[in-house]
């Protein structure tokens, strides 16, 4: 990994300027051009050297502001000129960023690249949040799944193995799906009482959280207004958000030593 590569593709974390790695930070003060999402905080862009260019290219749901096809031209066009590019994606490149993607047409195309891997949001907002994501006696793993899907379709997911009370789910980008998430959980065996938390913006100065369980989650995320970019927690985990949180942020309903005990006595096995 000596060799400077054409292209670094930069991981930047949930938010918190903090939480970009050494190395990112390193990459960073040194690019001639940053292509850039829209979840890369603030905070991050400010670090990037004065005069270098940016070129946003952000995606929100339903509102591309560049196609993919357009964002991978565009980095091996750049590459093509000898500027040192750096693409800076929100969390980590490789989950649900699209890293690989973008990787593959550099190699297919001739350039180098290097991956600089990012705290992605569920280890970020989870742990900001106060909600470990294993703990000895309530989870036994973590899976992390993607609640977007094309338009006008059912989400694809395997809801039987998903519905196991002695594991975590996290699930990126299900804000706008949450009633058929909770639903199909539901059905598919997972008690309605399973403590549930939503996070918004993680890491940030305006991070809220929500502290709830599975049968409520969507009424709260329409109730407390939640907005992208929000991670849905799912598991016995978020009992101990009351202890080991930042109450700062949260804008739960129950008041959190009630809400902790309600929870912690619906999540016992
Ligand atoms: C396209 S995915 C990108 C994920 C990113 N590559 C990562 O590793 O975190 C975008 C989703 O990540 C989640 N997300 C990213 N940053 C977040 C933050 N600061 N707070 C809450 N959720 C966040 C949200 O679910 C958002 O809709």
């Amino acid at each position: 990994m000596n060799k400077v590569p054409d292209v670094y593709l930069v991981g930047a974390g949930p938010g918190d300027p903090e939480l970009l790695t050494v190395k990112a930070q390193r990459i960073l003060r040194q690019a001639d051009v940053t292509v850039y999402d829209r979840l890369v905080s603030p905070a991050i862009l400010e670090l990037l050297p004065t005069g270098a260019k940016r070129i946003y290219v952000g995606k929100a749901a339903g509102r591309h502001h560049m196609t993919q096809d357009e964002i991978n031209g565009l980095l091996v066009n750049l590459a093509r000129k000898g500027r040192q590019v750096v693409r800076l994606k929100g969390g980590d490149p490789f989950i649900f960023g699209r890293g690989s993607e973008e990787a593959k047409y550099l190699r297919e195309h001739g350039f180098s690249f290097e991956i600089i891997p990012g705290i992605t949001s569920a280890a970020g907002c989870s742990a900001y949040a106060g909600i470990p994501l294993t703990h000895r006696g309530l989870s036994t793993g973590v899976r992390i799944v993607t609640g977007h899907c094309q338009a006008n379709q059912p989400l694809d997911l395997n809801w039987a193995s998903l519905a196991d009370p002695d594991t975590t789910l996290v699930i990126y980008m299900g804000l706008g799906h949450l009633s058929e998430i909770s639903q199909k959980l539901m059905a598919a065996g997972l008690p309605a009482t399973t403590p549930a938390a939503i996070i918004e913006n993680g890491t940030q100065p305006k991070q809220r959280r929500c502290i709830t369980t599975l049968v409520d989650i969507t009424q709260q995320a329409h109730k407390l207004d939640f907005r992208p970019p929000s991670l849905i927690v799912i598991g016995r985990v978020v009992t101990l958000a009351g202890e080991l949180g930042c109450l700062e942020s949260d804008v739960s309903n129950l008041s959190l030593t009630q809400g902790a005990e309600r929870l912690c006595a619906s999540a016992s096995p």
